[in-house]
């Protein structure tokens, strides 16, 4: 067994909340053993690992990016911060579809070298769990590659990759006189995502310019038929709608929901759904207004954070940045946002072995450099990771 000894605080995340002068015990991929030093059982030590007296949390979840993309979009950075919309950009052809050509321009070796670039990254921050969709293919070739490289990633990488089909991103060029053709396609790769088990969540960016409330309905009742569990962008823009998805359809999770009505608040707070808000991409787009956290907490709704990783509205895959973001700028307590990029995340995803520490759960682990969790997140001078665990294994 591996011992986790000198522990300052334990961040459980469970009903035993924080405890001081802790230790952990690991066997193998699990958690065996979590508690006051005191009352540490006698066991055989393999390994000791010190934390120093810092704080412990668990394994750190990202449950919204968009990790696989080549290119970048500085120019519409720069329009943007002239004050032209990213639906302006959008209209003009440029946004997702300029990204749409990059990627499938790039070789696999390309793609694949990016993307390990950012999981380390990542992983420097703490992440042990990845969220990861597709959606810069847009074709049923270009898609399914995605899915696939993300799928040989996953199988290569200590991190866990969670595959989200996003083949409703936006409608391609080709398309935009046949938006129902595009959707036809869109439930063909559905059927190959299936068949090929690339992939089992389904996500929509229903939005003006993207994806209409009765299209997104459309594809999600057929990836829910098929088995996926659902994922919809709703409301980041605009009031445009996309809440209405919860009275037709079980969705596991929202993100953004950046504009609600205050009737949108207790729809979300009734449903169960987990919203995920993405402080980042708020930010990105200068957004006039962002996911009124204290409003849904006060009602007892779940809400995760997120990076959103994207070359369009978030080019940045710091969790900790977003969770600091998230206290400072959405509203979060720091017990809710530490819960935000763990236990809520794992919600989020359906996970119920990780984002928690307990006898039993995945031994997932961040040993991070502060003293409690109000340091963790106030400290923005810190790099507040210094080990990192996953399944039991010390990978940094
Ligand atoms: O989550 N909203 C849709 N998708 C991304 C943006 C993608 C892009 O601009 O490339 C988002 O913000
Ligand atoms: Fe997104």
């Amino acid at each position: 067994m591996i011992l986790i000894d000198n522990i300052g605080v334990l961040a459980t995340l469970t009903d035993d909340g924080e405890i001081s002068d802790a230790a952990m015990l690991i066997d193998g991929e699990f958690i065996a053993w979590c508690g006051k030093k005191t009352a540490l059982p006698s066991q055989v030590v393999t390994k000791t690992i010190d934390a120093k007296g810092c704080l412990v949390i668990p394994g750190l979840i990202d449950c919204h990016t968009h990790l696989l993309f080549a290119g970048s979009r500085p120019d519409e950075f720069l329009q943007r911060m002239d004050n032209q919309s990213y639906e302006a950009i959008m209209a003009k052809g440029g946004g997702i579809a300029n990204t749409v050509n990059a990627t499938a321009l790039a070789s696999d070796e390309a793609l694949l070298s990016l993307a390990k670039g950012r999981l380390n990254a990542m992983l420097a921050m703490g992440v042990t769990t990845v969220e990861a969709k597709s959606g810069y293919g847009l074709s049923f070739e270009q898609e399914l590659r995605g899915l696939r490289l993300l799928k040989h990633l996953d199988a290569g990488c200590d991190i866990d990759i969670h595959r989200t089909f996003l083949g409703a991103h936006v409608v391609p060029k080709g398309f935009k006189d046949a938006r129902d053709s595009y959707i036809d396609l869109v439930m063909d790769m559905l059927a190959q995502i299936k068949a090929e088990s690339l992939a089992t969540d389904c996500d929509v960016f229903c939005e003006q310019g993207a994806f209409s409330v009765e299209e997104a309905k459309k594809i999600l009742k057929a990836a829910c038929d098929m088995g996926f569990s659902l994922r919809a962008h709703v409301q980041q823009l605009s009031l445009s709608g996309g809440i209405s998805l919860l009275r037709e359809v079980p969705l596991r999770s929202i993100s953004h929901a950046d504009f609600l009505h205050p009737e949108d608040i207790t729809l979300i707070a009734q449903s169960g759904v987990v919203t995920e808000a993405l402080p980042i991409a708020a930010l990105f787009v200068r957004s006039t207004s962002v996911t009124p956290v204290p409003q849904l907490r006060a009602l007892g709704a779940q809400v995760a954070i997120a990076t959103d990783f994207n070359p369009g509205t978030a080019m940045c895959h710091d969790l900790v940045l977003a969770a600091r973001l998230g206290v400072v700028y959405f509203g979060f307590s720091v017990g809710d946002a530490l819960a935000a990029i763990t236990k809520t995340a794992a919600s989020s995803l359906g996970y119920s072995d990780r984002g928690i520490l307990k006898p039993g759960k995945l031994s997932d682990v961040v040993i991070t450099n502060c003293s409690s969790v109000a340091e963790f997140f106030y400290d923005w001078t810190k790099h507040p990771v210094a080990q990192v665990m996953k399944r039991g294994k010390l990978i940094r």
